[in-house]
């Protein structure tokens, strides 16, 4: 059987899984789904109870939102009234209303083989309260908003439930990012308190996070925002690990001497701080609707939003859909390969599975160090049963064949789950029948920075599964597909994806733009929010999930605009324009082609290309460079002045097949531009 004729085949799920499932059977889905829609207070009600709130929410206040822009201000809110704190819910409420307090959080596995190490639920607890109170110590006060560059170390875990326990708003930065787009994001949520790390191996690479954090803060002062207060853990400098101040650190850990400077005053050492604060700290109880992180995604204008998420809603859906997707029971070793630093890291290394009380594996290294069987290395030593990560990763994996799997026996999985971006088929088959023995079922999860939890996903122990299918919407998820004029289609039909009822994860505006919020996701389609996603439904109701559809490209799983890759290209002074397309890639899914039209004068040359390339690190991160350049002396535009990146998308895959062209200002442009079409190997 080949990749063509899977994508029509249905796999039935495990019937082992099946037996023990939380759903059974689609019909036991259907149910339950029903009830989530017919029923959506009732049904969330229900969940929230095994929650603790500090009050009740108010009778017939549960749910109120307005998706219809003519109706007034976009909005949502849910349980109105009830106040509760997430880190309480995650932590105290696990230790002690569920009695797991020796139970471990999180298995922490180092870049390095051997450099391991671990923590319980009440160690963790004791962590949290200890840093809660540093925060305060430094000044943070509930809705102040905190910073936090870290690599995937359990003090980045213990730095955000800090913030959650005190009230304060976290913005973690991905850690690849770079010193300009950490600045853009500490201005736009005026964080004048950044924690952080001396550095972090990811593989043989070296990344030096306090660094690029004195580089943002200078770059953001001159944006006039003051950081007081940099709280720095001494991951890699002398004695890192080795001293008892640092206890979440392995003894085992090679002696690494990376120097760090800091800033007297301004700068303090995580351990230094920790070593004299009091382990007990009193939750801060926050209202259902209060912000509890934000977290920025790629927009189409090229400043990144900055999506809010608040607290009840949040918590109930990401622990939710972690329980019933992952199908997770309390025996389970779960590992998620996703950095903190994305949502996927929020919700599914930390908040989800926390809420569960699961036990996971935190790992900060890269898959394929040191050799390509590193995660199944890690999958035998801690018997990881539910594995959760990206098309991306299994498409480099796939590279190097089924030797390096078979050598580690993997017995221990049960669950497998994928997120980030349609998975092809041949990915999909790798994944179930190389990496999970064709024993696991595959959970193909649909979801967004926006929807703060899976939204289309097939269930282990009910669905059956089409590879490359999401499948059905989970709980409370009302997906419609629309046609361009914003109607409905029924049966089998391709559109636009939207979700017409509010669900408690998603998002509630954009920080400090509602207008952009109301704008993006619910303005074309009035009464639907607004994935940005082109989608399939099959015959049987299957939901095929076909990729973005609006100016957004998808790089290994992660978000970028053109519009923000070619904004940076063209503030360098030899560029006059540029124009950046999706081109597909083996690995990363697709990546980055970027037209370049050079001032009069400036000679197309390798020193130009390194040049772009660079700034392009330099301006976003590593993961936005673009792979393919090409010198356009001029680019197709409509008579409007339009650029027509349909036509670009076109040359950049050598494909004539150009459409409609009748628009086009100077059709001549065209040839050129396939005769200055660059090598691609
Ligand atoms: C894409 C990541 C197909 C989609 C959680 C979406 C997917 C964007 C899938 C969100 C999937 C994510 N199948 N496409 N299972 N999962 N996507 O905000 O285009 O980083 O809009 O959130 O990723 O990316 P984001």
């Amino acid at each position: 059987m080949d990749a063509g004729d899977s994508a029509e085949k249905v796999f039935a799920p495990n019937v082992e899984v099946q037996q023990s499932a939380h759903v059974k059977s689609l019909d036991e889905y259907k149910t339950l789904y029903q009830k989530s829609i017919d029923e959506p207070v009732a049904f969330w009600g229900e969940i929230l109870q095994d929650f603790h709130l500090e009050k009740q929410p108010r009778p017939n206040k549960s749910l109120e939102f307005n998706f219809n822009c003519d109706d007034g201000p976009i909005g949502v809110k849910w349980f109105q009234g009830a106040t509760t704190n997430v880190c309480y819910n995650v932590l105290d409420r696990i230790v002690k209303e569920k009695g797991k307090g020796d139970k471990i959080a999180f298995y922490w596995e180092g870049n390095d083989i051997g450099d391991d190490s671990k923590i319980t639920y009440s160690e963790l607890l004791v962590e949290v309260c200890k840093f809660a109170n540093v925060l305060k110590d430094v000044g943070v006060k509930r809705g102040d908003r905190v910073a936090i560059y870290m690599p995937m170390i359990i003090e980045l875990v213990v730095a955000m439930l800090a913030c959650a326990r005190i009230g304060a708003i976290h913005s973690i930065v991905f850690g690849g990012f770079s010193a300009d787009s950490l600045a853009g994001r500490m201005v736009d949520g005026q964080c004048s308190v950044v924690v952080t790390a001396d550095g972090v191996y990811r593989g043989s690479k070296l990344l030096k996070l306090k660094e690029v954090v004195d580089n943002a803060i200078t770059l953001a002062d001159k944006k006039g925002l003051k950081v007081h207060t940099v709280i720095a853990v001494r991951h890699l400098g002398p004695g890192a690990g080795q001293t008892p101040e640092a206890p979440a650190q392995s003894a085992k850990r090679p002696c690494y001497d990376l120097e760090t400077t800091m800033v007297e005053g301004r700068d303090h050492w995580w351990h230094d701080k920790m070593a004299t604060a009091s382990d007990q700290c009193e939750p801060e109880w926050m209202d259902a609707e209060d912000p509890l992180f934000i977290l920025y995604t790629s927009g189409s204008t090229g400043t990144p939003k900055g999506v809010v998420h608040t607290q009840i809603g949040y918590m109930l859906y990401t622990a939710t859909t972690f329980k019933y997707s992952f199908d997770f029971h309390d025996d389970h070793v779960y590992w998620c390969t996703a950095d903190i630093g994305w949502i996927t890291g929020h919700s599914y290394v930390v908040y989800g599975p926390m809420a569960n009380g699961a036990t996971s594996v935190l790992f900060e290294g890269v898959p394929t160090y040191p050799d390509p069987g590193r995660c199944w290395q890690i999958t035998d030593k801690y018997n990881v049963s539910i594995l959760y990560t990206a098309p991306t990763l299994i498409r480099t994996l796939m590279k190097f064949g089924d030797e390096p799997i078979k050598k580690y026996s993997r017995q221990s999985l049960r669950v497998l789950g994928t997120v980030g971006e349609p998975i092809n088929p041949e990915a999909w088959l790798f994944y179930y029948k190389s990496i999970g023995d064709s024993r696991c079922p595959i959970v193909d999860t649909f979801w967004q920075t926006e929807t703060g939890g899976h939204t289309i996903t097939s269930l282990p122990g009910a669905t059956p599964m089409k590879p490359g299918s999401a499948t059905l919407p989970f709980f409370g998820i009302d997906p419609v597909i629309l046609n361009d004029d914003g109607k409905i289609l029924k049966g089998e039909c391709e559109g636009s994806l939207a979700f017409r009822r509010p669900w408690p994860g998603m998002m509630r505006t954009v920080y400090g733009d509602h207008e952009r919020f109301e704008r993006t996701y619910f303005k074309t389609f009035p009464g639907f929010y607004r994935t940005g996603d082109g989608c399939r439904r099959d015959k049987d109701g299957y939901l095929w999930v076909t990729g973005r559809i609006d100016d957004m490209f998808n790089v290994s799983g992660h978000l970028l605009s053109t519009a923000e890759i070619e904004s940076a290209v063209v503030e360098l002074p030899e560029v006059a324009e540029a124009a950046a397309v999706a081109y597909p890639h083996k690995v990363k899914g697709q990546c980055c082609y970027c037209f370049v039209t050079l001032v009069q004068g400036v000679t197309y040359s390798e020193e130009i290309i390194t040049k772009i390339k660079q700034h392009v690190r330099q301006r976003i991160g590593a993961h936005a460079q673009p792979d393919y350049l090409q010198n356009s002396p001029s680019l197709p535009k409509t008579r409007s002045g339009k650029i027509m990146r349909r036509v670009l998308r076109k040359v950049a895959q050598n494909s004539r097949d150009l459409g409609d062209i009748s628009t086009m200002a100077d059709p001549g442009v065209v040839e050129e531009l396939f005769k200055n079409r660059p090598k691609i190997s």
